[in-house]
């Protein structure tokens, strides 16, 4: 814990000729990349999610401890909470669900929506899925997910990229594990994979009983009762629901 990071590198371009400035960017890049891996590294510690164990990720135990913790050294109050850290109840029933019905996603292409830990994909690459790509918002959440793939040994596809701003890609199913945590993500969620069901792509969402979880656009397929801690969830354990969507 407490190695400094660097500060990421987000300011203007060099002045130079093109391959110059192609060639620093890159760099800046790698930096980054290099800074996040330890960032991830030295926040967490190898643990295996409460109903998940098939899995090990690089998990944390306190989440204001670790996101206060970041806030503070990169000096930046509007960092995002680190999400990547812990495997949040919705994705842990998303990750269980697959695994005890394995025929889902077997041989399928399947989409690991804000993919966080990378926990769904890498769930869906165990129970014998062709092909996963886990997407995220995050750059730490991209690289704790390769990171969670390498430990893993699974072959996980992730990429940095705001999936909600363009149509559903050609996919068999999605996984959304634990996506409607606030207003602004959830009305943008909704509709997009309202969009991927009407375009014939199963869409399973994991969730806990979130304030803004669209129940009627969904279908119960299963529950599990997950441990917890008080701290994240305000229980010690919390029932948490898998369901898809449509009919
Ligand atoms: C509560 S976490 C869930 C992570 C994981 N699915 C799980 O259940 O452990 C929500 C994730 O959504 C990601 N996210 C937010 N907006 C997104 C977007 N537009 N596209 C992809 N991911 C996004 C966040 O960065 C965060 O990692």
């Amino acid at each position: 814990m407490g190695t400094a990071r660097p500060a990421r590198r987000t300011g203007r371009a060099p002045i130079g000729r093109g391959a110059d400035r192609a060639a620093d960017r890159g760099a800046d890049r790698a930096a980054d990349r290099e800074a996040d891996r330890e960032l991830v590294l030295t926040r967490t510690r190898l643990a295996r999610p409460a109903v998940v164990p098939e899995l090990q990720l690089h998990l944390a135990d306190d989440m204001e401890h670790v996101w206060a913790g970041l806030q503070a050294e990169l000096d930046d109050a509007t960092l995002p909470p680190p999400f990547w850290a812990f495997a949040w109840l919705g994705g842990q029933a998303v990750a269980r669900h697959v695994l005890d019905v394995p025929e889902q996603v077997a041989g399928r292409r399947v989409l690991d929506l804000a993919a966080g830990s990378g926990l769904c994909g890498l769930a869906a690459l165990l129970a014998g899925a062709a092909e996963v790509t886990s997407v995220d918002v995050d750059p730490v959440a991209v690289t704790a997910a390769r990171l969670n793939a390498e430990v893993n040994g699974l072959p996980l596809l992730v990429q940095r990229v705001d999936v909600l701003a363009q149509p559903p890609p050609a996919v068999d199913i999605v996984l959304a594990g634990d996506v409607f945590y606030d207003a602004a993500m959830a009305a943008r969620v909704e509709p997009w994979l309202l969009a991927a069901h009407q375009a014939g792509v199963r869409v399973l969402v994991g969730d806990p009983g979130r304030h803004y979880l669209p129940r009627p656009a969904l279908r119960e397929v299963a529950a599990y009762d997950i441990p917890t801690t008080r701290e994240l969830e305000g229980v010690l354990v919390r029932t948490t629901r898998v369901y898809a969507v449509g009919p």
